[in-house]
């Protein structure tokens, strides 16, 4: 992936506060897990369909699977677009660079 583009990282970021609060915090564990270097132990696509069909994801997805039996709540679709989602990828990549 190439370098980091901020006007992603600020939609992203908006859409993260609007939608994933509820349960994510970056730093530290609560509904669902810390989301801090999540671009280090996953790949991009990897995270992208887990934020568009996470539901698809615990059902089929053997690390998914296995985050759900740990967490026990399923996360929800968000009913984010693919535009979206990329934003938040690029949101966690710049997390994740620092
Ligand atoms: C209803 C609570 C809830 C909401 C809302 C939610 N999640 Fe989740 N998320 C979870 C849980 C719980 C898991 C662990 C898998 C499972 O049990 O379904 C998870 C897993 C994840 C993972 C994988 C984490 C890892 O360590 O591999 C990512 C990435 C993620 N969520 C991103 C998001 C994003 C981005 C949003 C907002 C669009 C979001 N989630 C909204 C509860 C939620």
């Amino acid at each position: 992936m190439g370098a980091i583009d901020k006007n992603l990282v600020q939609k992203g970021q908006k859409i993260f506060n609007e939608k994933c609060t509820a349960c994510h915090k970056i730093e530290e564990r609560y509904v669902g897990p810390a989301l801090k270097d999540i671009t280090k132990r996953r790949t991009p696509e990897w995270i992208m369909n887990m934020i568009l069909e996470p539901v698809k994801m615990t059902q089929e997805d053997p690390d998914a699977k296995a985050l759900l039996e740990e967490y026990l709540t399923q996360m929800t679709n968000q009913n984010v677009s693919l535009e979206d989602a990329r934003a938040i990828l690029e949101y966690f990549r710049e997390i994740d660079s620092k």
